[in-house]
């Protein structure tokens, strides 16, 4: 993987269900491995978001802490990056309040999240359609320059570059034009019972290996994933499913695709199945342990929590006064 240095990289997470391979073949890892090669990595969980959707508010403050563990249990170093809660740094909100003034509201309508998930609730609130706007909110404030994402995400990046250039234009020169970095062959990671859909947090726990999943719980919902056509792997003529399989054996293991492909080329689907089953338990054990230790000390993460969140409040505060200037808000004396 060619990885940029010295940039100013933020990306995110919701706190909704448990996170996946998906979320962390997709995004998570490229953060660890920019984070390592010298980049300055903003890694927010982002808990207004989250809200937009359906969710329990009791479990919700867990939920947030179990994300910020796993966050860290995956390598992201408070120390070297910072890690930190959307709703611990104002600044968002009011950023996104400030882009909502400019965000043409047909482009939030054509967002295909908003209709996907517009779709599946009863009531749909303001807050999910001006989901885009807050994103961009969390990235322009940054001066990001580059979001490691997953596929999924990248009509939303598109959006945050859209609206960065429009308040450039309008008001002066303000935001940094960020670009999504995304690995074409992970920035996709399909559901295990239908592999013509992403895997998601949203899905039956079947169809998604979750990252704090019990090892027990891994072989079996490898074994009954779905598979193509034939029984033996054909690296010629390979579908969908044993595609998906596949990239996820090569990414876990550090293996080209093609190498992986061919090591099991003529062998039965269940030879794959089961090598890729212990594979996932020894590479996710060691995320699993390390996240639990971390929630061992909800104090200890709290505190770790509040120092990420007053550094990502001084970057995004000074962002966050420029905008109001160059909008003529009058600004409050002392500032
Ligand atoms: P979220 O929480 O849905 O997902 C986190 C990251 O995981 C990626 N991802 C996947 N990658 C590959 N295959 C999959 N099946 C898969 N599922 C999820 C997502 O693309 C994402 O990179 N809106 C964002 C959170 C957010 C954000 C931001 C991201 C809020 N503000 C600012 C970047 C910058 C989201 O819902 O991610």
């Amino acid at each position: 993987m060619d990885l940029p240095s010295n940039k100013r990289i933020l990306s995110a997470a919701q706190p909704t269900g448990e996170a996946h391979i998906g979320n962390y073949l997709g995004a998570f890892k490229q953060w660890v491995a920019l984070q390592d090669a010298g980049n300055d990595v903003c890694a927010m969980i982002a808990d207004l978001h989250a809200i937009t959707a359906p969710y329990d508010a009791a479990t919700f403050p867990n939920t947030t802490l179990r994300m910020a563990a796993l966050l860290m249990a995956v390598g992201l170093d408070p120390k070297k990056s910072v890690v930190f809660i959307q709703s611990h740094v104002p600044a968002h909100t009011e950023a996104a309040w400030l882009l909502t003034t400019i965000t043409p509201v047909g482009d939030l309508t054509r967002m295909t999240q908003y209709k996907d998930k517009a779709k599946k609730q009863k009531t749909v609130g303001a807050g999910l359609l001006n989901y885009p706007t807050l994103m961009a909110a969390d990235i322009l404030l940054y001066q990001t320059e580059i979001v490691p994402v997953g596929e999924d995400q990248t009509q939303h990046l598109e959006f945050a570059r859209t609206l960065a250039r429009k308040f450039n234009r309008q008001f002066g020169k303000t935001f940094t034009e960020p670009r999504a970095f995304v690995l074409e062959e992970t920035a996709r990671i399909m559901s295990l019972t239908d592999p013509t859909r992403k895997m998601s947090k949203s899905d039956l726990p079947a169809s998604r290996i979750g990252l704090l999943d019990d090892p027990s719980a891994i072989p079996r919902k490898i074994r009954a994933a779905v598979t193509d056509s034939g029984t033996a792997v054909n690296p010629k003529k390979l579908g969908p499913a044993l595609t998906n399989l596949l990239t996820i054996f090569a990414t876990f293991s550090e293996k080209p695709f093609r190498d992986v492909a061919e090591e099991y080329a003529g062998l039965g689907y269940a030879v794959v199945k089961s090598a890729l089953a212990d594979l996932l338990v020894d590479r996710l054990a060691p995320i699993r342990n390390r996240a639990e230790e971390l929630l061992w000390d909800h104090g200890e993460l709290q505190r770790i929590l509040a120092d990420g969140a007053e550094r990502a409040a001084t970057l995004a505060n000074k962002t966050l006064v420029t905008m109001r200037k160059r909008m003529g808000l009058l600004l409050p004396q002392n500032e």
